[in-house]
Formats: C-alpha cells, structure tokens, sequence
C-alpha cells in the first residue's frame, strides 16, 4: 500500500498469542502504522516476533501486562484486538470506544454476542469497528457485502464457514473414514481445538451466519435465535448415499430473507448439489455464496482461518482505517453500522426443505405401505425410496428423500414413526437444500 506524507497512527495490540504474532510480523516494516504497545498475559515469555520476510529479530516492542492502559492511551488511535473470547475482550473494547478509539478485531463471539451494544457505543462516540477477520478468516466477505456489493438487495447467504468441520467431512469422503477417526486426525494435525465443541456442534459457524445476516439484511440477529446441529451424528453411510444421490454433505450455514420478511437462519448438515460451488469447497477451506438482486450469485472460497489469512484481513482493515483518518476524524458511513432493529427469525418448524432419512425397519410385508401412510397423513410427499439390504440383526435399511415440505410436518411424522412397531430406528434426518 502507498500512503505517503502521512502522519504516523499508533496502534495497541491486545493478544499476541497466534494471530497477535501474525499482526505484529506484518506490521515490523508498514510505512505509516507503528505499534505502540502490546498486551500481553505475561512478561515471562522470550518472544521473537521476526518478521514477514522472515527476517528474525528480538522483539523490542513495548509490551505490558496492563491492557487497561493501552485502551486509554492518548496516543493510540486504533485497537487491535486479537485475544478471543467474551472477556475480557467486551470490557477492554467499550472502555477502548469510551476514549475514542477505532476498533479493529477478529472476534467472532464478541462480535455476534456484544456487535448490538458495541456498534451503539461506537456510533455515540464517532468510531468505527471493523471485523473482517471475524467471519471466514482470509476471505473477504464482510467488506464486499458492506462496500462493493452495497448497490444489492441480497437474498440468501450460504457458505461452510468453518474449517474444521469441512476438513472432517470430506476427510471421511476421501478416505472412508468415520467421524471419530478424522476428528482425531484434525486435532493431531492442529486443525482441531483440542476441545472442539464449538467447532462440531455448529455454533461457530452460527456466530459468522448471525454477523453475515445481520450485514446483509440490515437487521441484528440474537445467537441464541439461530437454529444449529452439528455434525455429530454424521455417518460415513450418511455422506456416501449422498454422493450416490448426487449430493455431497456439508456443514451449512444459511440465511435467508423471506417474502414475510423473517429471516430463516440456521446452521446444519446438509446435502447440497455436486454442482453448487460449495460442494468442491474441501479441506479446511470456508466458502461463502451470496445472492444479490443486481450482482447474481457469487461465491467466495479461501482459507477460513489461521495466522496469515487472519492477518490478511486485519491488515486490511488497518489499512482501511489509516487511509481514512488521514483525511478525516469521521467514521466512514459505509462502516458505521445504522441498523438497529432486531429481525424477526423464522422458526425452524416454519422453514420448507426437502428431507434424507435414514431408517432401520423390520424385514416383512407392509412395512414400505405403513411409512408411506404415516408420510401421507403428514403431507410429506416422497421423491425417492430405496431399501438397501439386509442387516446382521435381520433389519432393513431404507434410505428416502421428500420432496418439500414445512420442518413441523416431517417432524410430526418422524415422531409417529419412531412409535410404529415395524420401525426399528429413525437414524438420521438430513436436509437437502436445492
Ligand atoms: N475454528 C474455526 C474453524 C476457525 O475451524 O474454521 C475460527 O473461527
């Protein structure tokens, strides 16, 4: 980047754990943003920073246990948070927006859980937020929905926004594996959190749909309203009958804007089309699709996490900063965030799809007329029906696909299944989104 003439800005850093450290190679040698000071949870620890040519230095920037003092520093005008979590990163970033302080973080929880209160505080005190890093990493969607892709109405965001996961699923396709096999070798290869709840149960990709709905549709979204399944349950059997079908199973993450204007957000495995540009999105990479009136559809794929794609958008978002205050105090209206109503979300019983169901049945005469009875009495309508053999136990497996129908039906008539003698057990509901 050019910018020339211009004053120094002086920054503060909060973390200097994997992304901190990403931040600070990146910045050793920027012409115009010089870091001030750095916080840190201890002293202690030998830091050798280098920098992104790889050249390695002792780091002689000033570094303080005492981060309260970094966020009321006069001289800092832009903070950087990179320490993760709820606290204290909420605390330190209102009193940092309290002494007139832009924000840069790539928070996600924060973001999703505390954006409401935050972006007030941020309006009142004429500062902007910028979040890139916070959804997706490397892959630069929260500034194009915002910015370049502003002239649009959008109409649907869906995306696989988390690397772990994604990584685990197509793990399992590639080298017909199970889940536990895979989840083992992502933490191995340090893909997984050695605690990877948030990952697998879906709630981290909820926390990016809830900022990406938000941004798009202008309205906030409460986390607790997104409707989220994980990929727990997911067998091998689950993701190989998809393919046979012409799906591949993915951790989506959806939301879209309804004619009644609800919006319909939510995070769950799904199979999805081989031919939507999120099916070739393998590995650890995210995707995002967006919908727009004028733009069409468009799809943004790239590496969802680690130091350097996070330190892309961070930087970025610095840079974005630091050339607008050299030309005014005022946060740039595109990057101020005006809306302030709460959506009304649809409920998961009121969304439509169409339904994979994976059943263990009794092996005799009627079972196949009592499934399409209770399916009729319900309106579910079924697309395809196959029975797939016999088990070791003398059960069949049946696998069906519905055409579309509302969630509180196929749920009402999976409930009066699971009470029919012949059904041995439900195993799995899958949605497939067309
Ligand atoms: N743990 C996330 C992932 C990255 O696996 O994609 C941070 O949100």
């Amino acid at each position: 980047m050019v910018l020339t003439k211009q004053k120094t800005i002086q920054i503060g850093l909060l973390g200097a754990g994997v992304v901190g450290s990403g931040i600070i190679k990146s910045l050793l040698n920027h012409p115009l943003i010089k870091i001030k000071k750095i916080g840190v949870k201890g002293l202690n620890k030998k830091r050798d920073w280098g920098d992104s040519v790889g050249n390695s230095r002792d780091c002689s920037l000033q570094t303080t246990t005492n981060l309260t003092e970094i966020v009321t520093d006069p001289e800092i005008q832009i903070i950087v948070e990179a320490l993760g979590g709820l606290n204290p990163a909420r605390d330190l970033v209102t009193l940092a927006i309290k002494n007139k302080k832009h924000i840069v973080t790539a928070n996600k929880d924060l973001i999703a859980t505390y954006g409401p209160e935050l972006f007030d505080l941020a309006r009142e005190n004429n500062v902007q937020i910028q979040f890139e890093a916070s959804v997706c990493g490397g892959i630069p969607i929260i500034n194009t929905l915002k910015q370049t892709l502003n002239a649009n109405k959008f109409s649907k965001i869906m995306g696989i926004m988390n690397g772990t996961t994604n990584y685990i699923l197509t793990e399992m396709l590639s080298k017909n594996l199970n889940f536990n096999d895979c989840l083992n070798e992502a933490q191995k290869l340090g893909y997984a959190e050695p605690d990877p709840t948030s990952d697998v149960s879906g709630k981290d990709a909820a926390y990016k749909i809830a900022i990406l709905s938000s941004i798009a549709f202008h309205e906030r979204i409460k986390i607790n309203e997104v409707y989220t399944e994980g990929i727990e349950k997911i067998t091998l059997l689950d993701i190989l009958t998809a393919e046979e079908l012409g799906y591949r199973l993915k951790l989506i993450a959806l939301s879209k804007k309804e004619d009644d204007g609800k919006i319909d957000v939510r995070v769950h495995p799904a199979f999805i089309k081989q031919t939507n540009p999120l099916a070739s999105v393998l590995g650890v990479n995210n995707g995002v699709l967006v919908e727009g009136d004028l733009v069409g559809e468009l799809t943004l794929i790239g590496r969802g996490a680690g130091q350097s794609p996070t330190t892309s958008s961070v930087i970025g978002d610095l840079n974005l900063l630091a050339a607008q205050l050299s030309y005014s105090r005022e946060p740039h209206p595109q990057f101020v965030c005006h809306h302030t109503e709460y959506a009304k979300i649809k409920p998961m019983k009121d969304t439509v799809n169409c339904y994979f169901l994976r059943l263990k049945t009794e092996d005799k005469p009627g079972v196949v007329g009592q499934i399409g009875t209770i399916f009729g009495s319900h309106d579910v309508s079924i697309n395809a029906f196959t029975q797939r053999g016999i088990n070791h136990d003398d059960t069949a497996s049946i696998t069906m696909l519905t055409h579309k129908v509302k969630e509180e039906k196929i749920q009402n008539a999976i409930t009066e299944l699971k009470k029919a003698n012949s059904i041995k057990q439900v195993e799995n509901l899958i949605r497939v989104l067309e």
